[in-house]
């Protein structure tokens, strides 16, 4: 089969004459090659193996280009990259490896094509296309790749235990693209990964969580959790959801699965937001839920203070998996934190000062927290289902009418305490703060509006209960 529209693009046509040049062959392989034939849109990244020295080549390249880029060289790993408009090209030499146990660094040897294929992940990830003049475009598929393609299965060229054992990130790869693409893992496979699951330990945090995060970042990401908890990679890898699986059961009263009900979440989330750090609010939310979690016969089944717990949680996993300890991390835990607040707003009567409550402790994130709610909402009656949604409509409704009535999104105290220091010629001290407090408290209350005017008079009322005098 030939596909040489996929190379339509100038730049290719600079690397198969400097390979000429070079006297060597080159093509491109790997993901560009699986989403042109998915038609995934053209990829920015396009990976070119040369049988030889895929160093020189890049430089061969750059020499030829209008604008000579720089090459940008990784001596230990033999490869070279380049930028040429908005493309990022790879470069390497045709490679036969062999892996050392105790870690993903190869022993590498230049080899040939099919070495370099052999070696590769995945049969959909090992098609190759011909960079040579006269076979321009040739697609070289010796794993029947395109079948694969077409029946949307993933396969290692070699006997999985090898290929995942070579690297085992791939056993991450394979349920991230699984996800991505909606393909099924191959049962060989899938045993594989199951059977080699504990060799994720020496792969880094920082690796693991890029594929986290594209499994995160799909149409339906409970595909790539239900598969890491299938294949055991889970337990390594996020223990706290794992904890979040079971339903137990005494004097006849059961709580629902909370983790299944965690990816409903997430999947839902999916549908109505891209950002990345919402969906691992969703994907964290009941974490706390399992340390919590008490029975009593009065009661029944209680997650006391999961909401707390878990946003503290929330540090220790970012830290553990080496992920931003910054304004991420903080809105993650705030949206955990605050993950139970509208829920129990919805279920009553909808007050303005419940609101108020609400856009003022939630500030700039209060339409973030609504849709992580919103998301939250798994039950499978139909009359609940309705009643919270409706009732989340209403919460949404009230947010922009008390929001633009009353601005207490980013709350300012309307009365600052150098004024009323200044009024009752006070040093600083705790009857400040209970002033304020009081002001704010009114405000949030409906109890004044939130002016100057109505917080000064409130002001001179709570100090002369405090024993103060109004110097001016
Ligand atoms: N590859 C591999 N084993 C890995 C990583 C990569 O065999 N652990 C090979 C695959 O052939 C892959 C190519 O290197 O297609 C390029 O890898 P990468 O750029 O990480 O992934 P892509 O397949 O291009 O896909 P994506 O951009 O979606 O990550």
């Amino acid at each position: 089969m030939n596909h040489k529209q996929a190379l339509e693009q100038n730049i290719f046509k600079v690397i198969s004459q400097s390979a000429k040049e070079l006297n060597l062959e080159s093509y491109v392989i790997g993901g560009f090659v699986r989403d042109y034939i998915l038609k995934r849109g053209t990829a920015k990244d396009v990976d070119v193996v040369a049988v030889g020295d895929g160093i020189k080549l890049a430089k061969q390249v750059a020499k030829n280009l209008p604008n000579k880029p720089k090459v940008q060289v990784f001596k230990t790993y033999g490869t070279a990259m380049l930028r040429y408009n908005d493309i990022e090209i790879e470069f390497v030499g045709a490679r036969k490896e062999s892996y050392d146990e105790n870690s993903r660094n190869p022993a590498v040897e230049n080899g040939t094509l099919a070495d370099d294929q052999n070696r590769r992940d995945f049969t959909i990830n090992a098609l190759a296309l011909n960079l040579g003049e006269d076979h321009f475009g040739d697609l070289l598929d010796p794993f029947d790749g395109i079948k694969d393609l077409e029946n949307k299965i993933i396969r290692t060229p070699l006997d999985p235990d090898i290929t995942y054992s070579d690297d085992p990130l791939r056993m991450m790869r394979a349920i991230r693209f699984a996800t991505q693409l909606g393909f099924k893992i191959e049962d060989e496979s899938l045993k594989a990964i199951t059977r080699n699951n504990q060799r994720i330990e020496i792969i880094t945090n920082e690796r693991i969580v890029v594929e986290l995060n594209k499994i995160l970042e799909s149409n339906t990401p409970s595909t790539g959790f239900l598969l890491l908890e299938k294949t055991g990679l889970l337990l390594y890898i996020l223990p706290e959801l794992m904890a979040l699986k079971g339903i137990d059961e005494k004097e006849g009263q059961r709580h629902k699965d909370n983790f299944y009900h965690t990816l409903e979440v997430v999947d839902n989330i999916a549908k109505n937001t891209d950002n990345l750090w919402l969906r691992w609010a969703a994907l964290l939310h009941d974490i706390g839920k399992a340390p919590t979690k008490k029975f009593s016969k009065k009661v029944g089944w209680t997650f006391h203070g999961h909401e707390f717990e878990g946003s503290k949680m929330v540090y220790h996993l970012f830290k553990r998996l080496k992920m931003p300890l910054n304004d991420k991390m903080k809105f993650v835990q705030k949206m955990v934190l605050m993950s139970s607040r509208p829920i129990v707003l919805a279920q009553d009567i909808v007050t303005d000062s419940a609101v108020r409550r609400l856009i003022f402790d939630a500030g700039d994130y209060v339409d973030d927290l609504m849709t992580l709610c919103e998301a939250d909402i798994t039950t499978k009656n139909p009359k609940k289902f309705q009643k919270y949604h409706n009732n989340f409509k209403i919460v949404r409704e009230k947010i922009i009418e008390v929001e633009a009535r009353d601005h207490v999104r980013n709350f300012q105290p309307p009365v600052s305490g150098e004024e009323i220091m200044e009024t009752f010629n006070l040093k600083p001290s705790r009857e400040i703060g209970i002033i304020k407090e009081a002001i704010k408290e009114a405000i949030l209350e409906g109890e004044i509006p939130n002016e100057h005017e109505a917080a000064y008079n409130l002001m001179l009322k709570k100090g002369e209960k405090l024993g103060l005098k109004a110097t001016k």
